[in-house]
């Protein structure tokens, strides 16, 4: 079964560039089935209302709780007893447990999402606590910074997500060789010309030494990932790490005590 997502949000439009690229091409191809739907639509004032002021006071507005039951009701009429059978409800809000690519392949084995998007100072929580009988609910970050709503959030997991199911790839040996894939970061890249601007690629590339040549992509992740994101290296299964790979890391960790000192 192809995935379904629904995005429900007050800004239809600001999702149109779901519908170019990969992802446009995939929905095309039937790999996906995506539907936004305008949150206003299921408002039944005259002014079509979506927010009000907080109770207990402060800054901003609420989005209301009803157009929300309405909009999520007409997307999965019933409650189900059985969890798994349960849609997720993705509510981007910098609240949220955060998004990693491990967030994203477990998404992408989920046969149906309906992302939320708030805007403002967020949903009437109560919404959050209705919507448990009928989906599993997650309030996703996309990172320690705050946007003005969840669009640009849903679109982010939507293509990370999207991107991981079968067919939406060209080439999916990509998909093993890429950042995050291993846990660390991914390998500097190089193409033609093999010198520009007098600087030529790392000579192992043009050897032919197949084995070489991964040991030595291999060391730059390792080099690349503990300089950049040290957090990553932590956060390594014990059995990632073979003896060079540690061999390398107390090397470079040495190294940088002794520039510390000096
Ligand atoms: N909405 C506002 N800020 C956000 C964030 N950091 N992640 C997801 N949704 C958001």
């Amino acid at each position: 079964m192809n995935p379904r997502y629904d995005v429900v949000s007050i800004f239809p439009e600001y999702l149109q560039p779901l519908e170019l690229s990969l992802i446009g091409k995939a929905r095309r191809a039937g790999l996906l089935e995506l539907t936004i739907r305008d949150l206003r639509e299921f408002t039944t004032d005259r002014h079509r209302t979506v927010d009000d002021t907080p109770y207990g006071g402060g800054a901003g507005m609420v989005m209301k709780a009803e157009p929300w039951a309405q909009a999520l009701e007409a997307i999965q009429p019933s409650e189900a007893e059985d969890p798994e059978a349960r849609p997720v409800l993705v509510v981007p809000s910098p609240a949220g447990e955060v998004f990693t690519q491990r967030t994203a392949e477990d998404f992408a084995r989920e046969e149906h999402i309906v992302f939320a998007c708030g805007r403002y100072e967020g949903i009437d929580e109560r919404v959050l606590e209705w919507a448990a009988d009928r989906f599993r609910v997650r309030p996703v970050s996309l990172g320690d910074y705050v946007l003005n709503g969840g669009e640009v959030a849903v679109m982010a997991m939507v293509e990370a997500t999207a991107r991981l199911l079968p067919g939406v790839i060209g080439n999916p040996e990509s998909l093993i060789e890429e950042s995050h894939a291993d846990g660390l970061l991914e390998y500097p890249v190089y193409t033609k010309p093999s010198v520009w601007r007098d600087r030529p690629v790392p000579e192992v590339l043009l050897s032919g030494n197949h084995a070489a040549i991964a040991r030595a992509r291999r060391d730059w992740q390792l080099e690349r990932t503990s300089r950049r994101r040290p957090d990553l290296i932590k956060d390594l299964p014990e059995d990632a790490l073979d003896r060079r790979d540690r061999t390398l890391l107390d090397e470079w960790a040495r190294e940088r005590e002794q520039d510390d000192t000096v």
